[in-house]
């Protein structure tokens, strides 16, 4: 049995704990009594370690009287699905639906419900907040108390996130919205209502990429005429560099080791690259920011790929053999390469425990290092929003493709490979409207 699966009995076999205000571990609506419908629609399902698939899954019920049931317009995936996929993300069970970027149209609502009403455009946030406890109401929602009661989190971490759609029973449980109907808890708290200005195209990002980009940017605390490394020219990393000459950045350099340093270079000109697997010998990512930066080393440096992409064999075979879950080889990469006393901000996702930390650089240097943690979604949705209106931000320059639901499974293999020059793509459904001005055409698998 997969790691991931095994982890999930433990935590079963533990118990979750007694925080939660909203139903756990209902990630597959067919496979929780009551929770389904007869009516039937297509899902991607996690169906093992390296494995997803589209299957006929029970349409969600209503289960709670704050619940909102959507009908899905536009989804998409996620670097942070690849780790579900990996299974370096544990807890999941075979059938778990997956998504947590989604749009849609209320179809049904809760008793309870008073915001929303069928036929409304909205979008969803993928963390499940419930609105009022401790950090719902400095809106920190990606930390909310009472969404996820999950033991191991606890334990390990020393405390919980909230819950999320699609990411695991490690984050609550909750089926995700890479499907055709999503429930949403507390339906009046985790969506945002669309403008009729806005297209489901532009407005599905407001559910992670954007927040998380928009926070990764301010928590760690660009300002002003600061250079700003990224490493990890993916989705997250290309609207971080946007965010960044947003907020007043003098220059950006984005680093990675694939295509997507060309596709960055096409789209925005004035911002530099790194491609570290065509560094000279003897020169490293930070030697070469040193030589770029005053010998000195960015202001601030940004990590937007994720602690499971080790660079060499030592840290490949240590997470092999579960020495540990994740590499520090990048984020020993930002502290070295920043300049003293400089900020570093970590918004990749790390799971767990790395070996061969530099601290000493850390210390000595007085470098500032920030967990940006899970991005809090509903501190930045409104405002971003307001952004797209206005024209400041485009999210389809990230969007590279238009795909249709049913070929979702085939779309995560290519998204992985990073194929067909495919990164941030939109997911159409039976529901969807015709594609919007500057989006790209529909291809099909
Ligand atoms: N904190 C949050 O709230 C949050 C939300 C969404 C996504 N994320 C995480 O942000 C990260 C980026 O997301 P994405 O959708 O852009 O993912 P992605 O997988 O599309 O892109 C990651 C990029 O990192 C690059 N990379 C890998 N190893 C590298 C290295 N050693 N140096 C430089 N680049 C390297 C890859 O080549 C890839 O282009 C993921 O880990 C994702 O899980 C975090
Ligand atoms: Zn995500
Ligand atoms: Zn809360």
């Amino acid at each position: 049995m997969a790691m991931s699966q095994a982890a999930f009995k433990v935590e079963q076999a533990i118990g979750n704990g007694d925080n939660a205000t909203t139903a756990q571990d209902v990630t597959n609506p067919g496979l929780t009594p009551g929770a389904g419908k007869k009516e039937k629609m297509q899902a991607l399902a996690w169906m093992g370690k390296n494995s997803v698939e589209m299957i006929e899954a029970s349409r969600p019920a209503i289960i709670e009287p704050r619940d909102v049931i959507l009908k899905i317009t536009g989804s998409t995936v996620c670097g942070s699905d690849l780790h579900l996929l990996h299974g370096t993300v544990v807890e999941l069970q075979k059938g778990d639906i997956l998504g947590h970027e989604f749009c849609g149209i209320v179809d049904e609502v809760g008793a309870e419900v008073a915001k929303f009403q069928k036929g409304q455009r909205v979008v969803a946030s993928f963390q499940i907040a419930c609105g009022d406890c401790y950090y719902c109401k400095q809106k920190l929602s990606s930390q909310c108390e009472k969404t996820n009661a999950n033991t191991i989190e606890n334990a390990m971490y020393g405390g919980r996130t909230a819950g999320m759609f699609g990411y695991s029973h490690f984050t609550g449980g909750f089926a995700g919205g890479q499907s055709e109907y999503t429930r949403v808890p507390y339906g009046d708290v985790n969506l945002l209502p669309i403008p009729d200005d806005v297209p489901d195209e532009k407005a599905l990002y407001l559910s992670d990429v954007l927040c998380t980009s928009w926070h990764a940017v301010v928590d760690t605390g660009v300002k002003k005429g600061d250079v700003v490394a990224i490493w990890g020219a993916g989705p997250i990393g290309q609207m971080a560099a946007d965010f960044s000459l947003l907020n007043g950045a003098s220059r950006v350099i984005m680093i990675d080791s694939n295509w997507r340093l060309d596709f960055v270079k096409e789209r925005y000109p004035h911002i530099e690259a790194i491609d570290f697997s065509k560094l000279p010998k003897g020169e490293s990512v930070t030697s070469e920011l040193k030589k770029r930066c005053d010998m000195r080393g960015p202001d601030v440096s940004i990590e937007c790929a994720a602690g499971e992409y080790a660079k060499g064999w030592a840290h490949y075979f240590e997470m092999m053999l579960g020495l540990e879950t994740d590499t520090s080889e990048l984020v020993n990469e930002m502290i070295t390469s920043t300049r003293n006393f400089g900020r570093c901000g970590i918004t990749g996702v790390y799971v767990g425990f790395t070996n061969h930390f530099n601290i000493g650089s850390l210390m000595e240097r007085g470098i500032r290092l920030i967990g940006n943690g899970q991005a809090p979604v509903h501190l930045y949705w409104e405002s971003l929003l307001k952004m797209i209106q206005e024209g400041k931000i485009d999210p389809l320059k990230m969007v590279t493709h238009r795909v249709r639901m049913e070929d979702l499974d085939k779309v995560y293999y290519k998204f992985e490979a990073k194929e067909d020059g495919m990164q941030k793509v939109f997911v159409e459904t039976r529901f969807s409207t015709p594609p919007c001005e500057g989006s790209p055409a529909l291809t099909m698998y």
